[in-house]
């Protein structure tokens, strides 16, 4: 057994930025192939967590490297702000014919999710002429200063770094824990549609509004996805408005609810522009927006380059990436294994009484770790649990400090799923048995 990890942990720890890492474990990952990660000491994982849902395909798919490999050997970058590549011209005709966007469609390229809504917002305005921007509580849309005055899920993406970005107002998210007890779905939703018009009853002339972004299915909200009539109302009301609806598919989209965009949850709702990012070129860095031809057309040259956003070697990946999604089946494999996981979550839910709820979307969601005795968030039990996930060899992490995040790659084998969703059995076992300890590794876990 070497030191690796703790060797370069601390060499880290003396150069690397608090602020650019959420602390989970101390571990450096140095390979991966599907869904089998390997840490610098040699000790392997399952992983349940696919980088954050951007290696759908699985670590190093032999398809996605071959790719990478012969683009890189004959051009890695050319930037598209000059001059088309091959790959990129390719891909952004894939983008436009699959993205669920009414009528022609348009791309255009970024280097991360982050900018990739910022792009939105800039489009939008462009194309209404209008300034104000409507997003939701608990949104995870990126860490630049657009994206980022856009989410809502930790007080952290706004301390220190005032001001935003102008002109954004936020309206709550209907996530589930806002339900009162004993209220009717149907309730539920009146009432929050009620909060979502409170802003352009009173003070947000809606048509000065550009733009309202969503997430269908939050994310790093806590696995959340919106009820379908909520949102068919939020839609309705921007289309009667002149309004433009995004939606942010960075987490959510690529097959990863078992659908291939999230918003193909709801047949009512086309979105105007969509963000794309993350699994999109397998983990590369590359994101795109899609929308309306017109829309995209609205900004001229140049309102949205990026020396390097939708260089040869990126799009080639992405290409690939398509092809593996395709040829492999996994938005199907998504669905059928997520039923799997989904029926396992939920006997472990009769099992153990600190599970509050269990909400997923293909091979993807959250399971709610609560006190029992008063229902409440137990971000500590939450901790200890991925803690004892890890000890046991699978590698999961919490949103919103007490929701387990369920994100395996779609590659992942039926075995290597069992022996996830084992793990995370054994570690609630051990934690109902008081068998999980406090400690000083778990101090300063989380969001
Ligand atoms: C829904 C969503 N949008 C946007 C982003 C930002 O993407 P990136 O970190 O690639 O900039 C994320 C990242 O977690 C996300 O989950």
């Amino acid at each position: 057994m070497t030191d690796d990890n703790k060797h370069l942990m601390d060499e880290e720890h003396q150069y690397f930025a608090k602020g650019s890492r959420i602390k989970y474990f101390d571990i450096v990952i140095e390979s991966g192939q599907g869904a089998i990660l390997t840490d610098a000491d040699g000790n392997q994982y399952i992983d349940l967590l696919s980088s954050a849902s951007s290696t759908n395909t699985g670590h190093s798919h032999p398809k996605v490297v071959k790719e990478i490999q012969e683009q890189a050997s004959k051009l890695i970058q050319y930037t598209p702000a000059y001059f088309a590549n091959e790959p990129e011209v390719k891909l952004a005709k894939r983008l436009a014919e699959i993205a669920p966007i009414d009528g022609p469609a348009k791309v255009t390229w970024g280097n991360s999710g982050s900018d990739a809504n910022d792009a939105i917002i800039k489009y939008a305005r462009a194309y209404t002429g209008r300034q104000y921007i409507v997003s939701f509580t608990g949104a995870y849309h990126g860490s630049t200063y657009g994206s980022i005055t856009t989410s809502g899920v930790s007080l952290n993406m706004t301390r220190k770094i005032g001001p935003l970005l102008p002109g954004v107002v936020k309206v709550p998210f209907p996530s589930p824990w806002y339900r009162h007890a004993g209220e009717s779905e149907d309730a539920f939703i009146d009432r929050m549609f009620e909060a979502f018009k409170l802003p352009f009853d009173t003070y947000l002339p809606a048509d000065e509004t550009a733009l309202i972004e969503i997430e269908a299915i939050q994310g790093d909200g806590g696995f959340a996805k919106v009820p379908e009539r909520y949102l068919n109302q939020v839609a309705e009301f921007a289309h009667a408005n002149g309004i433009l609806l995004a939606v942010d598919e960075v987490n959510q989209g690529m097959g990863r609810t078992g659908k291939m965009w999230s918003i193909d949850h709801f047949p009512e709702v086309t979105p105007d522009l969509i963000a794309v990012g993350k699994s999109i070129a397998s983990g590369l860095p590359l994101s795109a927006v899609v929308g309306r031809k017109e829309v995209i057309d609205a900004l001229d040259a140049p309102g949205n380059v990026y020396t390097t956003a939708g260089n040869p070697v990126t799009t080639a990946a992405a290409n690939a990436t398509l092809d593996v999604i395709e040829e492999e089946h996994l938005v199907q494999r998504s669905h059928d294994l997520g039923l799997v996981a989904e029926k396992y979550f939920q006997s472990l839910a009769k099992q153990f009484d600190f599970i509050g709820d269990v909400r997923l979307y293909g091979l993807n969601g959250g399971i709610d770790i609560v006190d029992p005795k008063t229902g409440k968030a137990d971000g500590l039990a939450a901790t200890k649990l991925i803690y004892r996930i890890f000890e046991l060899g699978a590698l999961m992490i919490t949103v919103r400090g007490n929701i387990l995040r369920f994100q395996p790659p779609l590659v992942i084998t039926e075995d290597e799923l069992t022996s996830g969703l084992e793990i995370i059995k054994h570690a609630m076992e051990d934690l109902k048995n008081g068998k999980i300890k406090e400690s000083a590794a778990l101090k300063g876990i989380g969001w």
